[in-house]
């Protein structure tokens, strides 16, 4: 891997206890070109503008998809990646539904390291501070053919964070007009363009003072799928339940490490469909008491409210299920607890 180094940092001049989720990049980002049936050797660089034709396949089709990951501090300065090759299956099972071809596994790994080790000082110890790693791969071809390319990028950016949401908590609206995703679809699917269907519907629902939109099925907007950027959780009479996963819907990294905690805790858990006319049945009757959303850029989100045919239910006070989870997700994450299921990975 060709390696070239800034020759002076940027990151004396970032304030990072005032990040704004995803605006500030690392020094280095990671570029590997598919040309001629192959991926070439990869590199490392200096972060820049990149250069593509007007052409370029990806602004005319949205062939691209890309993974969140995230890198932690522990108390000894020791980088950790969590789950890592979670993200390495999906971006490839993403890129086979666009007709991307798969990336090599031994250059995603030696080019996070690498990365990694280069832009470390980026990377804050303390709980809540992280590097949000975007791994993305987009058509580069200069080609209006709608068809699959025969060219791409895959790159790998980093950006310091701190918290999604300032605010801790956020209401949603449930979907009865739009959709995100359909069966047989790409709704499991990394795509940029599942996202980028989401922003206009969002934005309407902020407007009316609604952070996200909880997905429901596309057919009879019916059963509750996910919300935007996050898997979501119910707990109900004690049962935490989340919609099973299919091709609708994203199968979430930190949803399924949440599952196996709760396991572990012996919280019952069931993966099954949920309609919206049983959470709302359950808030009337008080057996609803939490809900909650999980995503990397998240983590756990408790949810205080959410509304349905303009009626608006307010949850109880107090996510104590979901702050326990997401302490132990932390505590793990951050090597300050024990990683009984060996997820977290050292970059040395
Ligand atoms: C993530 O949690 O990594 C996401 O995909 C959310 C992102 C769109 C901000």
């Amino acid at each position: 891997m060709k390696i070239t180094q800034i020759s002076s940092s940027k990151i004396k001049d970032i304030d990072f206890e005032n990040l704004d989720f995803g605006r500030i990049f690392t020094d280095h980002m990671f570029v590997c070109h598919f040309r001629n049936g192959k991926w070439e050797t990869p590199e490392i660089k200096p972060y820049q503008a990149l250069t593509i034709e007007p052409s370029a396949s990806v602004l005319h089709y949205g062939q691209a998809v890309f993974e969140g990951m995230k890198a932690f501090k522990d108390s000894q300065n020791k980088v950790w990646l969590f789950r890592p090759e979670e993200n390495f299956k999906r971006i490839n099972l993403s890129s086979k539904r666009l007709q991307i071809p798969e990336f090599p596994e031994a250059h995603f790994f030696k080019g996070l390291e690498k990365l990694l080790a280069l832009d470390q000082e980026w990377i804050k110890p303390g709980e809540g501070n992280s590097l949000y790693i975007r791994p993305f791969v987009f058509a580069s071809q200069p080609s209006v053919q709608a068809s699959a390319a025969g060219e791409y990028i895959f790159m790998i950016i980093c950006a310091p964070v701190k918290a999604y949401y300032s605010g801790g908590e956020i209401s949603v609206l449930i979907a009865e007009e739009y959709s995100r995703a359909a069966s047989g679809g790409v709704g499991f699917a990394k795509a940029a363009g599942n996202y980028a269907a989401q922003f206009y519907p969002t934005s309407e629902a902020l407007k009316k003072g609604f952070q996200q939109i909880i997905w429901t099925d596309a057919n009879n907007h019916e059963y509750l799928e996910e919300a935007g950027t996050m898997n979501i959780f119910f707990k109900i009479n004690g049962i935490l339940v989340t919609s099973p996963t299919n091709d609708r819907i994203l199968d979430g990294i930190t949803r399924k490490s949440i599952i196996k905690i709760a396991k572990k805790e012996g919280i019952l858990v069931e993966e099954r469909p949920i309609k919206v006319s049983e959470i709302k049945e359950a808030h009337e009757s008080g057996a609803l008491e939490e809900v909650f959303g999980t995503g990397t850029a998240v983590v756990v989100l408790p949810i205080n409210s959410f509304s349905h045919q303009e009626k608006t239910f307010t949850l109880p006070k107090g996510t104590p299920l979901a702050n326990k989870l997401k302490t132990i997700l932390m505590g793990i994450q951050y090597k300050t607890l024990d990683d009984p299921f060996q997820w977290t990975r050292s970059i040395d």
